[in-house]
């Protein structure tokens, strides 16, 4: 059993990709092409924003909107310690400082209770994390936000196509910014990502970032970088566009396949906030006790099941000079022990997603 197979979504959608590709080869045009503009303005109006800008990574498109906003040295930013690394990185590159505010453990995205204590005169903007693919609470953070003029950013990697009050993430922030890493649940072929966002001044700076900060071949209005999106990797996505949604219902049946079948006092399934539609990225659980055992017995019985994230970021070697210690956020670092993300994607078969259950049952039942 694999974590995620990849091979059965390509089955499925084969003959267009290859066509796909082979138009691209065909053409010789590698980069900055048509497939890049199109995937652009259809990503741009299915987040229901102005602007798509293909970069060559999520980790990428965090970097630039943070750059686009101006943000640097002597310069704080709010986000999560409960997060893949590139969210925080991205704040440190740019040469400001990473503030980290707790998460709420029942969905492990931010809490909005404790960011108000966390905003200084020095604090810029938020990146907000929709973990799992699960939004986090918007309402009440715009409403900070907002009060504080603090600039959105969304950090979507995990989440396009999910929702909040019915509305697409990455509409709510100045910014934000997606990843095509191929075992996102919008995947390509390859690194790639896209900030997307309703501001023109931020839209240009990311455009002229891509090229070196030119706007005009050859002429650079200021230091930028090599940051494009592969015309091959962006004519992939198109083809998977049209099963974007599709592929999110699956995944939504397939979860609730699993928490119908996970009912089993030494498990929580994940809460679903009523104004959130979830698109399951992961399916994580958590474990009350002896998670890496369970662990451990699942691989031996020859299931796959991944620890996003062991360690949260506060607690990470490289952010050691932030000085926070063990205990500083107490649901992170729960988070961290407990949480286990099991198989899921559009094709996995329900004899599978009943096996894994099938064992997680005969583990906690053992002892
Ligand atoms: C929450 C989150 N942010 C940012 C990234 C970075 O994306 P990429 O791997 O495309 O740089 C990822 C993906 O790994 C992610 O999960």
């Amino acid at each position: 059993m694999e974590f995620l197979d990849l091979k059965l979504q390509y089955k499925n959608i084969q003959k267009d990709i290859d066509t796909a590709i082979k138009g691209i080869l065909n053409s010789c045009v590698f980069i900055m092409g048509k497939a890049v503009t199109d995937l652009e303005e259809k990503i741009a109006a299915y987040c229901n924003v102005k602007y798509g800008i293909g970069l060559n990574s999520g980790s990428d498109a965090l970097f630039v909107a943070l750059k686009a906003l101006n943000i640097g040295e002597g310069d704080e930013v709010i986000t999560t310690p409960f997060t893949f690394v590139s969210t925080a990185e991205a704040i440190v590159l740019v040469g400001a400082k990473p503030v980290f505010v707790d998460i709420d453990l029942k969905t492990f995205n931010i809490d909005p209770n404790k960011i108000e204590k966390k905003i200084t005169n020095k604090t810029r903007a938020i990146i907000l994390v929709h973990l799992y693919g699960q939004p986090a609470d918007m309402d009440p953070i715009l409403k900070i936000t907002k009060k504080y003029k603090l600039y959105v950013i969304e950090d979507a990697a995990q989440a396009l196509g999910a929702k909040y009050n019915r509305r697409q993430v990455c509409s709510f922030g100045d910014v934000g910014c997606l990843s095509f890493f191929p075992s996102k649940n919008f995947g390509a072929y390859g690194d790639g990502g896209m900030l997307v966002t309703n501001n023109k001044k931020i839209a240009n700076y990311a455009k002229m970032w891509r090229v070196h900060g030119a706007k005009k071949k050859y002429l650079h209005k200021f230091i930028g970088d090599n940051s494009r999106l592969d015309n091959i990797q962006a004519a992939i996505l198109l083809v998977k566009l049209k099963y974007l949604n599709k592929w999110n219902n699956l995944r939504t049946k397939k979860a609730l396949l699993y928490t119908q079948m996970l009912n089993n006092p030494g498990v929580i399934t994940p809460y679903i906030n009523p104004k959130c539609t979830h698109i399951y990225h992961q399916y994580t659980i958590i474990v009350r006790k002896r998670r890496n055992e369970l662990v451990h017995y699942l691989k031996q019985c020859g299931i796959p099941s991944i620890i996003y994230y062991p360690l949260p970021l506060h607690l990470q070697p490289a952010f050691k000079y932030l000085k926070y210690s063990a205990g500083d956020f107490p649901m992170a670092e729960q988070a961290s022990q407990q949480v286990l993300s099991l198989p899921i994607y559009p094709e996995i078969s329900t004899e599978n997603q009943k096996k894994i259950v099938n064992r997680i049952e005969c583990f906690l039942n053992k002892k």
